[in-house]
């Protein structure tokens, strides 16, 4: 079984000494929190994402001499950057793999280009499948090991963000409930789950154009309830991590409504129709 008991011990150090953790997207938001809080429980870590200079200072204020998480920059919507984090994985399976690394786009679909969209699969969905493809048969074998994808409350209903994205994350959900409860991984000792925050105070909002009036307050959550909470549900043996009891009455009412009903609440912040099409008329 993997062991992650040693998240919330007393003596976090004592059971997790020797124990090693891959997560994406590490330098901010809620990657950062799983690194500081792994730290913390005494797992040697490997931090991936673009920026070598934050991996660098984040790696420096984590750990000292073999303590120090190593760094793996790589750009995972390029072929280059997988393939570099793809050779780690397999040379040194790690008991804990966390698939955070992801992004919406500012644009909605019509507005943006192909290439952007399909960058944007690349990292939130093409990574996931080929890392967890890539460890998953080490992990059965030694009989112990754990995934954690992050998906989004979106994956429930494209009712948020016109773009790519809320099906990105439905294809996350989808693959990790799917395969966690597949008959290979049944009894396995393996674990698999999907974590889906709702909004989250991290870049990534503001880096995918969702704020403004239309945001209430009550929706925020933080990176650090988000992160307990889905290390809780880890230890749990959880499938699915939904942080918050607001969140989790949404998803069910985004499940159960009509889609008829839920899209009517949508937070749609795409420009509307009539104005791009005035001004793509306009001289
Ligand atoms: N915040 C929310 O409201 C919210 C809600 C639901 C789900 N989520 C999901 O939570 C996850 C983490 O998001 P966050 O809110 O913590 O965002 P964030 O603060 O923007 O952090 C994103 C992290 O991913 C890295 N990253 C982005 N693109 C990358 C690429 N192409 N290759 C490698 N690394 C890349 C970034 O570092 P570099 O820029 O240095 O590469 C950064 O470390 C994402 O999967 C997101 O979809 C967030």
């Amino acid at each position: 079984m993997f062991h992650s008991s040693a998240l919330s011990s007393p003596h976090p150090e004592a059971t997790s000494v020797g124990r090693t953790a891959v997560i994406t997207g590490a330098t901010s938001g809620l990657g950062l929190v799983f690194a500081e809080r792994l730290a913390a429980a005494g797992y040697h870590l490997t931090l991936v994402a673009r920026g070598t200079d934050a991996l660098n200072a984040i790696a420096a204020r984590l750990g000292h001499g073999d303590r120090r998480p190593h760094i793996i920059t790589a750009d995972l919507g390029t072929e280059d950057g997988v393939s570099r984090l793809l050779e780690a994985l397999t040379t040194a399976v790690p008991d804990l793999l966390i698939n955070n690394a992801g992004y919406g786009l500012a644009e909605a679909f019509p507005y943006s280009t192909p290439a952007d969209e399909q960058t944007l699969l690349r990292v939130n969905v093409g990574c996931v499948l080929r890392t967890t493809h890539a460890v998953l048969p080490m992990m059965i074998s030694r009989g112990a090991g754990a995934i954690v994808n992050v998906a989004s409350v979106a994956a429930y209903g494209p009712v948020w963000l016109a773009s790519t994205y809320p099906a990105s994350k439905s294809w996350v959900l989808a693959f990790t409930e799917s395969t966690a409860r597949s008959a290979q991984l049944k009894g396995s000792g393996v674990r698999m789950m999907a974590l889906l925050p709702g909004y989250t105070r991290t870049a990534f909002p503001q880096r995918a154009g969702m704020t403004g009036p239309h945001m209430p307050q009550w929706m925020w959550l933080t990176s650090e309830q988000v992160v307990s909470s889905a290390l809780r549900d880890l230890e749990r043996g959880r499938t699915i991590s939904i942080p918050s009891l607001r969140y989790r009455i949404l998803s069910q009412v985004l499940r159960h409504l009509p889609r008829g009903v839920t899209t009517r609440f949508s937070l749609d912040r795409s420009v509307p129709r009539e104005e791009t099409v005035a001004a793509a008329t306009a001289g």
